[in-house]
């Protein structure tokens, strides 16, 4: 998706901020995964508007490339930069504005199913990774869209899920064939909301690429229909498994 010709950008951190406790718990499982090696520069590809670019930096003292196609996004990245270990290039993972050998870990959330080759995009990961180091996928795939908290109120939602997001297997076999091995794969628990009702406000931001593709009439009643579900049920957390897969 170019989300350049989309309102996400804006709306993005809105949306999908979940505060300091969920990035500490992401920085925590890179961290726990990179085997003790030493992490020199980490290339967050796909970065948008920079989520998880500062936390990066921060939790490995490291310098931070965010790599992303949409102007908009490295816009609202560039805007929030306070870190100088951090910096921002326009590029994409099918052709990343790096040098062979060059990063010791890639972080890559939310974006595999935004490739457009996504065969390339591994490889240019093998040709910019230094030996030994790591490649980090945060997704969601099709084998978890029954476990996706929005799903059920947004039924439309479901069929675009399943034609966009790839299967856990797939996106190993692409790893695995550009000379990748598979350290890892498992299943992450986030908490998004501490309620319904606070869900249903960060979905109305409109920074999910699935739901803005909804007929408006679908959105609305999904949002309604959440609304009335946190009337009934109170302020219980609401939770998001997210599948991750690193590869060395
Ligand atoms: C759902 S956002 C994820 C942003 C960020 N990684 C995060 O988790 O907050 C998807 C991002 O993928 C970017 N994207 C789209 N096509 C891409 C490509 N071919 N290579 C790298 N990033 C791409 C989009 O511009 C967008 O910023």
């Amino acid at each position: 998706m170019d989300y350049d010709t989309t309102d996400i950008p804006a709306a993005y951190d809105r949306g999908r901020d979940h505060g300091p406790e969920v990035l500490r718990l992401w920085t925590d499982v890179v961290s726990s995964y990179v085997g003790g090696r030493r992490i020199d520069t980490v290339l967050d590809l796909g970065c948008g508007t920079g989520r998880f670019s500062e936390a990066l930096a921060a939790r490995f003292d490291a310098e931070v490339v965010g790599v992303d196609p949409s102007k908009k996004m490295l816009d609202q990245a560039r805007r929030k930069r306070r870190d100088r270990r951090v910096r921002y290039e326009l590029g994409g993972g099918e052709a990343i504005p790096l040098p062979d050998d060059s990063v010791d870990l890639i972080f890559m959330s939310m974006i595999f199913h935004h490739f457009d080759n996504p065969t390339l995009a591994a490889r240019e990961c093998r040709r910019a990774l230094r030996d030994g180091g790591t490649a980090f996928l945060r997704a969601g795939t099709r084998e978890r869209i029954s476990s996706y908290p929005y799903v059920e109120f947004f039924p439309a939602s479901r069929p675009l899920l399943e034609e966009c997001l790839p299967t856990g297997a797939f996106m190993r076999e692409v790893f695995e064939s550009a000379g990748f091995s598979t350290v890892a794969s498992d299943v992450v628990v986030q908490v998004i909301a501490p309620g319904y009702a606070a869900y249903a406000e960060k979905l109305s931001a409109g920074a999910d690429s699935v739901l803005a593709r909804l007929a408006r009439s679908d959105f609305e009643e999904g949002i309604e229909a959440m609304r009335s579900h946190a009337a009934r049920v109170g302020g219980r957390a609401v939770c998001e498994p997210i599948d991750i897969f690193v590869f060395r």
